[in-house]
């Protein structure tokens, strides 16, 4: 099947992306960083960082990218109210509450409790002051909330607005989303090539969407780059089956003859821990790690554990020392602020840490 591909210029592969509507919100292009002093304290593997924490949009990240494209149909449609769910540190419903801010468009947020539930902290703190619409719902899984996301669209049509759904499981919102990330490839492959580098391997926290779009971006330019995504989720269905699903309903929309079978996706979740929001041991060394060598600040539910899930790779052997990987920094920082207390007993322990070993 792969050899059935077509391979596609970058100038190609960027006329078909920009036949779709698209709003102008993203600050591109991210940076492209070196990491040095990350790359030698974890053995020599180079390791660059793909900045999309700096995006822009109410303090940046992936959906930012994303927006661009679903508020372009959204505003299509002439849709006037925005409907979405997730956890209440979500940080897809913070960007969304922006973007409708942005556009006059009232938000409607569908919030699950979340670990750290209605702690107006965080996102949820920035989705009030964005002036979302907030309706807050028990319990933790995110897979019941389409019933309830449906229920709003018919209360909201009924009482006169023009709402459009951003249907955390319906294909059309995830493809159209996932066109975005395929320009991201498209971007990075540039700046990769300025730099006179190839990428071996990317590594991002990724559930769906942005996983999907660059594992699409990679194909579609023929390149060997390998797109592994550690999530920060489990969900029933497997995360290969449903990137693949994914970025070939992108390619359809993309008119690209380009396909996946599950097989060839790479996701982990071996980092995932207890569940989805909790911290790891891993995690917290990793947003310390990348702290301290950097000055970059991961958030706790996303990119730390894909960075442990890095460093873990790196420590296994799993990439070697002469390999180049790019991180993808998807943003979710804000959500930081809603882990204060997880962080206090660690810094606790580091300053017990450094009043037993004295100055060095
Ligand atoms: C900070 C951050 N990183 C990564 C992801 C995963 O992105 P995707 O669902 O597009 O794979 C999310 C999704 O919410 C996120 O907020």
């Amino acid at each position: 099947m792969p050899n059935d591909n077509q391979v596609l210029s970058r100038e190609a592969l960027q006329s078909r992306i920009d036949k779709l509507g698209r709003v102008p919100i993203a600050h591109l292009p991210t940076p492209l960083e070196f990491c040095p002093r990350l790359s030698e304290a974890l053995g020599g593997s180079r390791i660059w960082m793909k900045r999309d924490d700096c995006t822009g949009l109410a303090l940046g990240g992936n959906k930012t990218r994303q927006l661009e494209f679903i508020f372009a149909e959204a505003r299509q449609q002439g849709a006037d109210t925005i409907v979405v769910g997730a956890a209440s540190q979500s940080n897809w419903c913070r960007q969304t509450a922006a973007a409708a801010s942005k556009f006059g468009m009232q938000a409607v947020l569908i919030l699950k409790h979340g670990i750290k539930g209605a702690a107006v902290q965080g996102n949820l703190l920035l989705d009030h002051l964005l002036g979302a619409d907030i309706t807050i719902v028990p319990g933790e899984d995110l897979q019941q909330l389409p019933p309830l996301l449906e229920e709003r669209m018919e209360l909201l049509k009924r009482q006169g607005r023009k709402p459009y759904l951003m249907n955390p499981f319906g294909l059309p919102t995830l493809s159209l989303a996932a066109v975005s990330y395929v320009n991201a490839f498209l971007e990075l492959d540039d700046q990769l090539q300025q730099q006179g580098l190839e990428a071996d391997h990317i590594y991002l926290a990724g559930a769906n969407i942005t996983p999907a779009g660059l594992a699409l971006g990679a194909k579609a330019l023929g390149r060997n780059t390998k797109v592994i995504g550690i999530t920060p989720i489990r969900w029933d269905e497997d995360r290969c089956t449903d990137i693949a699903r994914i970025a070939n309903a992108t390619a359809e929309r993309l008119g690209l003859d380009v396909s996946f079978h599950p097989d060839e996706i790479y996701n982990e979740d071996a980092y995932v821990g207890e569940r989805y929001g909790v911290m790891t041991p891993e995690c917290h060394e990793a947003l310390k790690l990348t702290a301290r060598t950097e000055g970059i600040i991961l958030d706790p539910v996303y990119t730390a554990k894909a960075m442990a899930g890095l460093i873990d790779h790196i420590r296994r052997k799993r990439i070697s020392e002469n390999e180049t990987v790019v991180f993808l920094h998807t943003g979710g920082t804000p959500a930081l602020f809603a882990y204060a207390e997880d962080f206090e007993m660690s810094a606790g322990r580091a300053v017990q840490e450094a009043a037993t070993s004295g100055p060095t």
